[in-house]
């Protein structure tokens, strides 16, 4: 057992942070005390007195072979793509290339406070499994998912649907579900570059073993009118994803930018579940997602990094954009980071906050020079949201476990 010292904030209620003063954790990395004054037993004390801990930072839509194709401007999302993103992602036929990149975007992660991720790999099974085998040396916790797309896209990165159906299965079998820490997204690149035979297949396929669905929706208008074209009988985008039976309670679509009220009515009655990704919205010229619209009805909302198209691995950058697109308290930003991700896998009774029973994915914040530990709450998650990067991480923490350190790194260097 062990008790961290700290000023310990978790953000179970949108308006007021919860506060405490000392943590205790249990050998199996479960939160098993919480504290204003002194603990009861404290086992090692581990001392963060002039620090924060924070629920780690959930990210709800990342593509790990896009970390190296950041910042490249485009006039459109589908000209983007074409030029700079197909291109990249064919690199990770390559197993050896995949492996190095992924091990790297697993490290970069967790030094910027990173404990869980929602992960696109590239259109390859082999990239794919590496991408696992690497997460799980990380100790992250991590829902990964091969790109599936059988038309308009390069020869190189395309499939069937028998063969999306047997990649699927072969790398799910042996990693949904791995040490309660690892899960599979089936994940339809988007509706431009599936066929509905494909969307079917991924859907059934995902029914019938459990898994998470991950696709984007509505991000652009020229994607929109792309989907309108090839898909002449649906009413909406978001219809032709219903109509192949992709969305449900485990399926998380990221951006969701222009949506009816109508189509917004069909994800919350599904219980679909959205991926905000405001600084890749801004990066592209995608839009502004209307949080209120989302939230009036019912929609849960997580936060994505949307790497490569966001140029940001650190969440906390990713809410200072959030903030812009859409006014709200730093304490709501921290909740949708954390308890809006936690929702979005339906894994709210496991982490997304720091509660007794819970299991202990934390960071731990040096708030310095933007704020002393210290300060007023609200202006400290102020700055944090605003002006906080990478630099403020200290300590990154899944189930109890140290990942990653300022300090180790101080020590080897
Ligand atoms: N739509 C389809 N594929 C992608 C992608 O890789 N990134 C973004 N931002 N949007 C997409
Ligand atoms: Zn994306």
């Amino acid at each position: 057992m062990r008790t961290y010292r700290a000023r310990i904030l978790s953000f179970e209620n949108p308006s007021s942070p919860a506060e405490y003063r000392y943590m205790s954790v249990d050998d199996e990395g479960r939160i098993v005390g919480l504290s204003r004054g002194k603990p009861a037993i404290t086992g090692e004390l581990v001392d963060y007195s002039e620090y924060l801990i924070l629920p780690g930072f959930i990210d709800a839509h990342i593509h790990l072979p896009q970390l190296h194709k950041r910042a490249m401007v485009s006039d459109s999302l589908l000209e983007w793509l074409e030029r700079y993103i197909f291109p990249a992602e064919m690199e990770f036929s390559d197993a050896d290339f995949a492996r190095k990149v992924a091990r790297e975007f697993f490290s970069t992660l967790i030094r910027n406070g990173t404990t869980t991720a929602v992960v696109y790999s590239s259109p390859h099974r082999g990239a794919t499994e590496v991408a696992f085998e690497e997460a799980m040396k990380s100790g992250m916790r991590t829902v990964i998912g091969q790109v599936l797309m059988d038309m308009n896209g390069p020869e190189e990165l395309l499939t069937t649907p028998e063969r999306a159906a047997s990649d699927i299965r072969a790398v799910a079998s042996r990693w949904h579900g791995f040490d309660g820490r690892l899960f599979y997204a089936v994940t339809p690149r988007f509706a431009v570059s599936c066929s509905m035979e494909l969307m079917r297949t991924a859907s059934e396929v995902a029914d019938r073993m459990g898994l998470y669905v991950q696709t984007h929706l509505s991000e652009q208008m020229g994607e929109i009118e792309e989907v309108r074209k090839l898909f002449p009988w649906a009413k909406s985008y978001t219809d032709v994803y219903h109509e192949a039976g992709l969305l449900g309670e485990r399926t998380v679509v990221g951006h969701a930018i222009h949506l009816s009220d109508r189509e917004r009515a069909i994800l919350a009655r599904t219980g679909t579940k959205v991926a905000h990704c405001p600084s890749s919205n801004f990066f592209l010229h995608s839009g502004v997602m209307d949080l209120r619209a989302h939230e009036r009805l019912g929609l849960t909302v997580a936060l994505g990094s949307d790497v490569g198209a966001g140029p940001f691995l650190s969440m906390l950058e990713v809410l200072r954009d959030a903030y812009y697109a859409n006014a709200m308290s730093p304490a709501k930003a921290f909740h949708l980071l954390t308890m809006g991700g936690a929702r979005a896998l339906g894994m709210e009774d496991r982490i997304g906050s720091l509660e007794v029973g819970k299991e202990a994915d934390f960071v731990v914040i040096n708030p310095e020079p933007l704020a002393e530990a210290g300060e007023d709450v609200e202006v400290l998650l102020s700055r944090l949201m605003i002006l906080g990067d990478e630099r403020n991480v200290a300590a990154t923490y899944v189930r109890g476990r140290e990942l990653w350190a300022q300090h180790q790194n101080e020590r080897k260097g």
